[in-house]
């Protein structure tokens, strides 16, 4: 990894301003989602000193959240933490939340910007009180053209509409990874300073890989061509692939992620017979999009298996998808699987 040592966050940005890719506001509001990513990156370091473990809502009556999953303390602090954040900055037009049941624009007492941030503001809750790494996932769309007070339907854009995502994973390392079009870009917390610093510029995921990662205990709910591609990935050397596959799971997909843009790898969270009705079980606009904008910067390829992930047409806020992403080729192959299967069908 090449060391900038000396390019904060708020160097890399101005000049990133400077050479006509973002503005003034899109800067700010980076600045102000980094700060947060620092104060969740604190509260997630305390742990039980901090008293952040452990499930929100009262003892016997767990507090359930949109998306019908039980929210942990941090899930719910760190999504006030990113609220408070971002109201006031005059940055935003409306925020969206994994934890909210509808989007929240900006209220009248602060001034309105143009743009609207989405965000998981916990991702790998189920990681939180067994000290393995989590983060923050997030993504910035424009506010449509003369709107100012945002609803649900104004954010329901296609990935190729965002004009910046990243993620902040809280592990050994708080380590922010960042987008706004122009590459992948990582910035490591420097505790002592206080500040993100550029670790790594244009990150390259590399094109073919040997490990992929998977919740292998779904295996047998799985449609048909997702079976076969993996059988084909564990026959290794001597199968079809030709080639022997390692796997590992962390099961918080900033993790996950943030290793495959690392030494390359492929994510998959496909569809299957549990999470079928709902359509997948990641979702769409606070884990799906942002980090396929950001793999897609490095030279990876991101799909729901049968289509472009950043082509898909949002319905819903909390629309969930099957995912597919990583290193380019591997990507490619697994799609191939299901458009064989498609076609077989047709
Ligand atoms: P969240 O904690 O925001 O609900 O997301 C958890 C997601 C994702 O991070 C991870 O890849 C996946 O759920 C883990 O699912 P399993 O429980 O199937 O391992
Ligand atoms: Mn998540
Ligand atoms: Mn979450």
């Amino acid at each position: 990894m090449t060391t900038h040592a000396n390019i904060a966050l708020t160097r890399f940005l101005i000049e990133q301003q400077r050479a006509g890719r973002i503005n003034s506001e899109l800067r700010l509001l980076v600045e102000v989602v980094a700060r947060a990513c620092k104060q969740i990156s604190v509260a997630v370091g305390k742990g039980a000193l901090g008293g952040v473990l452990g499930e929100a809502g009262t003892p016997g009556q767990a507090s359930i959240n949109v998306q019908g999953e039980a929210q942990k303390k941090l899930d719910v602090i760190s999504n006030e933490i990113l609220l408070e954040a971002n109201a006031w900055g005059g940055h935003l037009a409306g925020l969206a939340s994994e934890e909210m049941d509808t989007s929240q624009p900006i209220p009248d007492t602060y001034p309105h910007g143009n743009y609207l941030l989405l965000f998981d503001p916990l991702d790998g809750s189920s990681n939180i009180d067994v000290n393995v790494s989590v983060g923050t996932i997030f993504s910035v769309l424009r506010c449509p053209e003369g709107v100012s007070s945002p609803t649900d339907a104004d954010f329901l854009q296609p990935g190729t509409a965002q004009v910046a995502a990243g993620y902040c994973v809280y592990g050994p390392q708080t380590t922010l990874v960042l987008t706004v079009g122009h590459g992948t870009h990582a910035f490591t917390l420097d505790r002592e300073v206080g500040s993100f610093l550029l670790t790594s510029r244009d990150i390259r995921i590399p094109e073919d890989t040997r490990e992929f990662a998977v919740n292998m205990s779904n295996q047998r709910f799985w449609e048909p061509p997702m079976q076969d591609y993996v059988a084909d990935l564990l026959a290794g050397k001597e199968g079809p692939r030709g080639k022997d596959f390692n796997m590992r799971w962390v099961a918080s997909m900033v993790a996950d992620v943030h290793r495959i843009l690392t030494r390359g790898g492929i994510f998959s969270y496909p569809l299957d017979g549990k999470c079928a009705a709902k359509g997948g079980k990641l979702r769409l606009m606070y884990e799906a999009n942002p980090m396929s904008f950001l793999v897609e910067q490095a030279g990876g390829a991101a799909s729901t298996g049968r289509v472009r992930m950043l082509a898909v047409q949002p319905a819903g806020l909390h629309q969930r998808v099957p995912v597919f992403l990583g290193s380019r080729r591997e990507v490619e192959a697994a799609v191939g699987y299901h458009r064989d299967f498609d076609a077989r069908l047709a």
